[in-house]
């Protein structure tokens, strides 16, 4: 059984997420969506809320299994059999940071490849950062987050 790990902060899932998850579990027997600690940036969504909004958003495919972590990447890999970590990759600046994450970890772990998606072109311009701008700033972001999350991630990030 082939199992890969898609990791991020997710804070909050957007629909470039989505694209590269379902298209991640049409690769793998089972995907493992784990929504993991980065030390460099501070969430504005609980760990609990995002795991509950991936749960959401990722229902109706049933090879997508949702849940968090705080350890290690290369180890929580290792404790659940997995041997790719997906990654979705945007422009040339994202690609830096992730070559570097790609080495680190099958240093720590040799045993963990990194397996690139381009994010899907109607995506490439979209992040978790900038939804969260435009919609604290009352703008529009029906376009880039999933209808079954939207009120939700409008109502923490726009409250009235
Ligand atoms: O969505 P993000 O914030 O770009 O995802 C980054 C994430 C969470 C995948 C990365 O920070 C990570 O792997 N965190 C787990 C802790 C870890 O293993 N850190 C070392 C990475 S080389």
């Amino acid at each position: 059984m082939k199992i890969a790990i898609y990791p991020g902060s997710f804070d909050p899932p957007t629909l470039g997420h989505l694209d590269i998850i379902t298209r991640a579990a049409g690769i793998f027997d089972e995907l493992i969506v784990a929504c993991m600690l980065n030390k460099r940036k501070q969430t504005l969504f609980s760990s609990a809320e995002r795991v509950e909004m991936l749960k959401l958003i990722t229902n109706a495919i049933p090879n997508v299994k949702v849940d968090s972590s705080d350890e290690l990447l290369a180890d929580y890999a290792k404790k659940h059999g997995a041997a790719v970590i997906v990654k979705g990759l945007r422009a040339m600046s994202d690609f830096e940071m992730e070559f570097q994450m790609a080495l680190l970890n099958r240093k720590m772990n040799p045993n963990l490849d990194t397996l690139f998606l381009t994010a899907g072109e109607k995506f490439h311009y979209l992040s978790s950062g900038a939804v969260k701008e435009i919609g604290a700033l009352g703008g529009d972001i029906s376009d880039f987050i999933s209808p079954a999350i939207l009120k939700k991630v409008e109502d923490v990030l726009c409250p009235v």
